[in-house]
């Protein structure tokens, strides 16, 4: 890998000290199904115990950078300067089912803009990351978007409804108004995985509402730097953290976004 910023050699490490425990995890599940208590308790303390090696990786080196997570919320808030994004495991679902489609996602800030991303699977020990102005790498090789030219060929991938939605029947009618003019539309459950899968070609776009921001931090500059588009569409100011997400390569963005901004699926 041609990346060397510091902080990606530090988030590179969390995530290779962070999925030891996380592999070992999911290679306990399969007992758990059918002990007592089930599964749900084990995967949830699995991924607090993720994050908390993570964070203590991380804050060894830069105790007084801000921190974003999923399962201990804000660290030293008042740090916007330089702050991390961190979901210890997206795709937990996946996780709890014993299904290998999960990732470590971690992204770094430095005032409001993300510079640098890992996305890590650490049981196909695929590693996606990338850097601002230096590329983005499936391990140690280059990732490009497909070059997919017409929407109407495209192999889509999208996530949710999540189950408190309250816009279900807006995102079921939106995936029938977008299936009909595609390829093919897939859901894999991990958005930061979506994501990278489109960073490197596997698909040719992605878009998902109700998404939180440490679901796809690191997948913006991975898929950016992999030559991809993303947008954020009707931004909810009140909830910063709360984001819609478009992301393709360059040539079906256009015609997408156009589908997806269709009155006909409100
Ligand atoms: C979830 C996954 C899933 C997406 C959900 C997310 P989690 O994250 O990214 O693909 O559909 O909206 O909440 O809960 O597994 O970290
Ligand atoms: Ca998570
Ligand atoms: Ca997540």
């Amino acid at each position: 890998m041609r990346l060397s910023s510091p902080q990606i050699n530090l988030i590179t490490r969390a995530c290779m000290k962070a999925s030891r425990s996380l592999i070992r995890d999911f290679g306990e599940l399969e007992n758990l199904q059918v002990s007592s208590k089930g599964p749900g308790d084990f995967v949830s303390s699995a991924d607090k115990r993720t994050e908390k090696t993570i964070i203590e990786e991380l804050q060894k080196a830069h105790p007084e950078y801000g921190i974003v997570t999923e399962e201990t919320g804000i660290i030293n808030k008042s740090n916007i300067k330089n702050r991390w994004i961190i979901d210890p495991i997206d795709g937990t679902m996946n996780f709890l089912n014993g299904i290998p489609q999960f990732a470590i996602s971690i992204a770094y800030e430095e005032d409001n803009e993300i510079i640098c991303g890992v996305i890590f699977n650490p049981i196909t020990n695929e590693m996606f990351c990338a850097e601002k102005g230096n590329g983005a790498y499936l391990n140690n090789t280059r990732i490009r978007v497909s070059n997919k030219k017409k929407l109407k060929d495209a192999l889509l991938v999208t996530g949710g409804p999540n189950g408190a939605s309250k816009i279900k029947n807006k995102i079921y009618s939106e995936y029938i108004n977008v299936s009909n003019n595609v390829s093919s539309v897939r859901k894999f459950g991990s958005a930061a995985l979506d994501m990278a899968y489109v960073a490197c070609g596997r698909f040719d776009g992605y878009w998902q509402r109700e998404l939180n921001y440490w679901d796809i931090a690191a997948g913006v500059i991975i898929l950016r730097e992999a030559g991809g588009f993303i947008d954020f569409f009707e931004d909810d100011l009140s909830y910063p953290l709360k984001k819609n997400v478009l992301a393709s390569n360059s040539n079906i963005h256009q015609e997408l976004k156009e589908l997806i901004n269709k009155k006909d699926i409100e």
